[in-house]
């Protein structure tokens, strides 16, 4: 359990690389003695300040995609995307891996560091520009971009990464335009349901090219907002296994704005309750109950009653009812679920399971979620679909921590489909102990006496070893 102070340190660790993109994001436009700049040094130095004052050095450090704050790692927040990939930009282009503040920061040695990252954007070894540079601060220090190991053979993380990103900024615009339209209802205003049919449209898109990608970025559990990305791993969830249906692209498209909109009458469930991290009350769990019928509402509210609205409020009044009709709410002669329900069903169902809500709630292993959903195949969930759903999220579904026979640690990477225990792995120990990142390799690869180069030994649990999905999955 994170305590308050913990987290109160973990919001401004937050700002701080938010505070500190926007100082530089602004001396790349204005002067350095321009008032825009000084002001948003100022903001940044009552940030830190105080930090340093308790912990004595500040280190930034750049890893993956991420930043650490004196060894702990900062959350990705919605609302600071743009910054955040700012920063990673330009501190890659300078090859820094990491910012040290040893003393109490003046506006001077703010100036210094940003007048050597101006000149170093624009020198050939800009690493040692910036780096000759500094040599003359006392207050702040850098050091050297640590290098990704590059995957065996052809696989190059690298190459990977850039794909990644793309379909990466999809994810995340998904998100945020989920967020935007609850907010917008919650607030009585219109909401833009075209946008959402070229959101999903791309997603469809991607998937069917990059489904591996799209999938881990599902299997990341440990947003911030856990509503919203929700919403958009059950549509990203329900788009691939209905792929693996052989439905056409106009459904896949339908089904994935369904799916997107399937928890919408969560709107009208206060956010504390939605958010408890302790169990419900029985009180609670009635108002709980009641988002699939606030869904049929807040669907026909927005009023546009195509057929993709009609699918829309038959998957929100449907998604908990269960093929046995024991779920809720209650229905008496009820025929059968519709299609869509029932996928959505599923995919409802891992993405809830595996997924920690709040800070204090441990998520469950994937291998683990689709153990609890085989018992219930059959019973409330519907055979067949589960079958293909199997497939799709794979023996060892993306995110699974394995251990093995060559004693190293990997994380799935890419599932397999023909031979469904062989997938890609991200090696990230290797066999003497040490962490890694890399490489990808795949348990396909045989030796010359064709014997498997590794095979997977068994699953071990993320959260006993503390490995974070999203720092290297991201
Ligand atoms: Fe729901
Ligand atoms: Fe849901």
């Amino acid at each position: 359990m994170v305590n308050k102070e913990e987290r109160q340190i973990h919001i401004i660790a937050k700002d701080i690389i938010n505070q500190f993109s926007i100082v530089l994001k602004t001396s790349l436009i204005h002067d350095p003695g321009n008032v825009a700049v000084r002001t948003a040094i100022e903001k940044l130095l009552i940030l830190i300040n105080p930090l340093i004052e308790s912990e004595r050095t500040i280190l930034i450090e750049l890893m993956g995609e991420f930043f650490y704050i004196n060894g702990s790692r900062i959350r990705y927040s919605l609302e600071y995307l743009l910054n955040f990939d700012f920063l990673v930009k330009e501190f890659k282009k300078r090859a820094i891996g990491s910012v040290l503040f040893r003393n109490i920061v003046e506006p001077e040695d703010i100036q210094l560091f940003l007048k050597a990252f101006i000149d170093s954007g624009f020198s050939e070894e800009p690493y040692e520009t910036m780096l000759n540079r500094m040599s003359e601060s006392h207050t702040i220090g850098i050091d050297r971009l640590k290098k990704i190991a590059v995957g065996l053979k052809k696989i190059a993380v690298g190459e990977d990464m850039d794909r990644r990103k793309i379909i990466k900024r999809t994810y995340f615009n998904a998100v945020s335009y989920i967020k935007g339209v609850i907010t917008k209802i919650r607030s009585g205003e219109k909401v833009n349901i075209k946008k959402a049919k070229r959101l999903v449209e791309t997603i469809v898109d991607q998937l069917l090219e990059e489904e591996h990608v799209l999938l881990s970025m599902t299997a990341i559990k440990d947003y911030d907002e856990y509503t919203y990305h929700h919403s958009v791993n059950v549509s990203i969830l329900s788009i691939a296994l209905s792929q693996r249906l052989g439905l056409n692209k106009k459904v896949l498209t339908e089904l994935g704005l369904v799916a997107l909109f399937h928890d919408i009458g969560k709107v009208e469930i206060p956010q504390d309750v939605l958010n408890k991290p302790t169990s419900f009350t029985e009180d609670e769990w009635k108002l709980i109950k009641m988002h699939p019928i606030w869904g049929v509402m807040a669907i026909l509210k927005l009023r546009s009653f195509d057929n993709t609205a009609i699918r829309s409020v038959i998957v929100a009044f449907e998604h908990h009812i269960n093929i046995d009709f024991s779920g809720y709410p209650q229905v008496r002669k009820y025929k059968e679920l519709d299609l869509y329900s029932k996928i959505v069903c599923l995919a409802d169902q891992f993405d809830a399971m595996t997924s920690s809500r709040v800070y204090s709630r441990i998520p469950m292993s994937p291998d683990k979620a689709l153990s609890v959903m085989m018992e219930r195949s059959g019973v409330d969930l519907d055979p067949l679909l589960f079958k293909f759903f199997i497939n799709m999220v794979g023996v060892f579904p993306i995110g699974t921590l394995v251990m093995l026979d060559t004693k190293e640690l990997g994380l799935v990477y890419e599932s397999n489909a023909v031979f469904a225990d062989r997938p890609r792995v991200l090696i990230i120990i290797d066999n003497k102990g040490k962490k890694v990142r890399g490489p990808v390799v795949s348990l396909t690869e045989k030796d010359e006496t064709r014997r498997y180069l590794r095979s997977i030994v068994k699953i071990l649990d993320l959260n006993k070893y503390k490995i974070n999905l999203a720092e290297y999955l991201l």
